[in-house]
């Protein structure tokens, strides 16, 4: 872990027809702006690509971790760091070999990582470990927001953190999926240094004390 773990609210949850003022009203509470991408090929779900990012570049100077639930990512890693992208991440199970796609973000200047899915082991990623500066464990299947956590998942998590603790590597783990004050806990406990958080924050009440409990939770305080 490289410092206290962070909050990465996933705009997959937020009002679309709202979105910048969505982020606006959490943007100074927070640590990056996770952003679903889905093709409707490599999950069953569309969402949104490159000219919503550009929306959001210049709506906020948030960190915009990019997901890219996507069949053929590197193809549109130019496009996504035109539209200001800062990092991506891939699913290992869409690119088998990732170099081309470690590759071509490191050529673009983006923060590369690999994603895994529920049943893919954590070693599939572990030759690329020195690469990465994300990895992200998926704690529900990807494709669509709300879904209920699987705990099953946590030991990968544990895995990784000694994986990248035994090889003094800088690379974050990062969970993705059915993050709540229930669920944040065991989470960071298993060595997440950053929680992707959807339903939890945008479709509360009270989006910035979701995130402020949120933060409690990971200083221990709740
Ligand atoms: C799932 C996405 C998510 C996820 C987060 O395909 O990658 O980032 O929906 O949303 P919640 O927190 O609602 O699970
Ligand atoms: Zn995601």
């Amino acid at each position: 872990m490289t410092g206290p773990v962070r909050i990465a609210p996933s705009i997959l949850a937020a009002d679309f027809a709202h979105l910048g003022d969505a982020v606006e009203e959490i943007a100074a509470d927070i640590d990056l702006l996770h952003v679903d991408v889905m093709d409707g090929h490599f999950v069953p779900n569309i969402s949104l690509g490159p000219p919503v990012i550009a929306s959001l570049r210049s709506a906020t100077d948030l960190y915009l971790d990019c997901h890219l639930m996507i069949s053929d990512p590197v193809r549109y890693l130019e496009s996504l760091a035109a539209a200001g992208a800062n990092g991506v991440t891939g699913h290992i199970e869409a690119i088998p070999d990732p170099l081309p796609f470690l590759n071509e973000a490191d050529r673009l200047g983006l923060d590369a990582g690999l994603v895994i899915n529920p049943p893919t082991p954590a070693e599939a990623v572990v030759p690329y470990l020195d690469r990465l500066s994300l990895v992200v464990v998926m704690s529900v299947h990807p494709g669509f927001g709300g879904q209920s956590f699987i705990p099953d998942v946590l030991p990968k998590v544990e895995f990784l953190r000694e994986s990248i603790e035994s090889a003094a590597l800088s690379t974050d783990i990062e969970i993705d999926g059915g993050i709540d004050l229930r669920t944040a806990g065991a989470a960071i406990a298993a060595g997440a240094d950053v929680l992707v958080a959807g339903t939890s924050v945008f479709r509360a009440e009270d989006p910035r004390q979701a995130v402020e409990q949120l933060r409690k939770t990971i200083r221990g305080e709740t």
